[in-house]
This record gives C-alpha cells, structure tokens and sequence, in this order.
C-alpha cells in the first residue's frame, strides 16, 4: 500500500462511520504515523508504506473511527499556530479560540498593557500565544484542574515562555495575586442538558444549567482584579452574547461592551473595557 492508497482506505473507513472531515482525519493520522510534515506527505503519495507502518496506520484509523478525537490519538493540536501537546486531562484547543488571543494582542499593541491573567488555562493555548506573541508581558495562568497545569506548563517550557508565565492553581481569581491590565477566560459555557461528553474533561465543558455559571461567578469575583481603565475578554458559547452582557452590567455597570463575532459569524467574544 502506498501513502496516497492509505489516505483513501482512511477515507472511505473515516466516511463510512460518519467522521467529519474524513480525508483531512487520515492525513493527520498518516502525518503522525510517518512523522513527517504536510508537504512531505503530499509529495510522497506514490511511496510505499512498509508493513508496520501499515498496522500502526490501521490502528489510529480505528481509534478514530470508533469516536477518539485525533488530537488525543497523535497528542497534538496546532492553536495560533503552535501545536499544542493535548490529552485527555484537557479541552483540545479550538478554532474559534483564537479570536479571544487576536483582541487581547490587539488592545496590548494598543494601549501598551502588560500584565494578562488567563482563567481556566487548560492546555495553555491562550496564555502561551500571548506570551510568544508579545514581548513584554506576563500572564497569570489560572486552573482549577492541577492535571490542566502540569500539560499547560509542559506546553509553556516546549515553546520557551516559562518565564513569561505565572501557573496558578484554585478557583477562578481566588489566587490571583493581583490586579491585571488584560483578563481573558475561556471558562466552561455548555449547559448541562446540552453535554454530549466523549472523551473531554466535563470540568472544562460543564457550565451549569444555562452554561453561565462560571462566567457569572467570575464576574462576581472581577471588581479590584483588574486595573482601571482595563479589559475583560470573554470567550462566549452561541446565543450567549445577552445573558453574560446582563451579567456583566450587573457587575460593572459603566463598563463599555463590545462583541465580536467568529468567522462562523457566531457571537463568539464579549469585551469590556472598565471605566476609570
Ligand atoms: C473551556 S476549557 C478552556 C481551556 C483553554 N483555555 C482553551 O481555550 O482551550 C475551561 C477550563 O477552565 C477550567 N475550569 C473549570 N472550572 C474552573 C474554576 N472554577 N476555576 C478555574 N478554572 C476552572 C477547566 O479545568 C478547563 O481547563
């Protein structure tokens, strides 16, 4: 079997068993069993697999096709383009993820910010973006999960920003040390009636009933977290933008909102800028 053969035995397997995007799926899956980068693959499509890697390619297919995320199955997700290493102690990063990491580079180039607090951290894609993109900040890297920080610091000495982040573990801002010019939280919005577990941590997906409970009670716990004249970046779920931007003027009733879409054209972040 050469590589291009492989590639369409995945597809037709991946397609067969309702996989979305089955052919990208088994690229990934062939990349990793190979190890070799997107280019050398499609410039070896007419190249022989040996036996054994045939078997090992057979086997990640089949951990695909019965439900196991590829990213779990090569340990790996690309996020702002970094990869990630991911398993199943974390939320795997998502697309959509990044637009949170594109405003919060944005308002720092722009108002010459430099501390950043990163709320339910996970597997660090947003403090660790921050802290590679920009040059002199420091962010705190906030967890619940001590699991999530162990992958998230692993994450922070494979792209050399150890020194630019501070991992704390608690409960939302309960450790944090102090006020910060910039808060970001990717915090778990899924209404408990809409968890469709597979195999991510419920403790980075749960939100409660409606899916605000985390952001409410961040919001409750921000006043004297951040600095006037601040921000607070929050990454919201789909129809959400209403509900968390009442619970925001509960807490900072002067505060000056904006939300931003996704490429899906999804309410995806909801930013306030703290008067003062
Ligand atoms: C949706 S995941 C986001 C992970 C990562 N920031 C990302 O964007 O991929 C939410 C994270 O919040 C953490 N978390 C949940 N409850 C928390 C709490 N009460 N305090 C701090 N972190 C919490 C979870 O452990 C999980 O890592």
């Amino acid at each position: 079997m050469n590589c291009g053969q492989a590639l369409e035995q995945a597809r037709l397997i991946l397609t067969d068993s309702g996989i979305d995007e089955p052919f990208l799926e088994g690229e990934i899956l062939l990349r990793h069993t190979l190890d070799v980068d997107r280019a050398t693959l499609f410039a070896s499509l007419n190249e022989e697999l040996t036996p054994v890697q045939v078997a090992l390619f057979l086997q990640l297919v089949e951990r695909r096709r019965l439900g196991e995320p590829s990213a779990y199955i090569t340990g790996s997700r690309e996020f702002f383009g970094l990869d990630f290493k991911v398993d199943r102690r974390v939320l795997i990063p998502r697309p959509e993820t990044e637009l949170v990491v594109e405003k919060a580079i944005d308002l720092y180039r722009r108002n010459k910010y430099d501390t950043m607090a990163d709320i339910g951290t996970g597997s660090g894609c947003i403090a660790i973006s921050l802290a590679r993109h920009l040059a002199g900040v420091h962010v705190y890297a906030l967890d619940i999960s001590s699991d999530a920080l162990e992958i998230a610091a692993q994450n922070s000495l494979l792209h050399h920003v150890q020194d630019k982040i501070t991992f704390i573990h608690g409960d939302l801002l309960e450790p944090l040390p102090g006020p910060v010019d910039i808060m970001i939280a990717n915090l778990p919005y899924v209404k408990k009636t809409e968890m469709n577990l597979k195999s991510e941590p419920e403790l980075a997906l749960d939100g409660g009933v409606e899916g605000l409970d985390k952001i409410n009670n961040l919001c409750r716990q921000a006043p004297g977290k951040i600095i006037p004249g601040g921000r607070l970046l929050l990454e919201i779920g789909q129809g959400q933008a209403e509900a968390v931007k009442a619970i925001i003027h509960n807490t900072f009733p002067d505060g000056v909102i904006d939300i931003y879409k996704d490429l899906s054209g999804i309410d995806r972040v909801v930013s306030v800028r703290l008067t003062g």
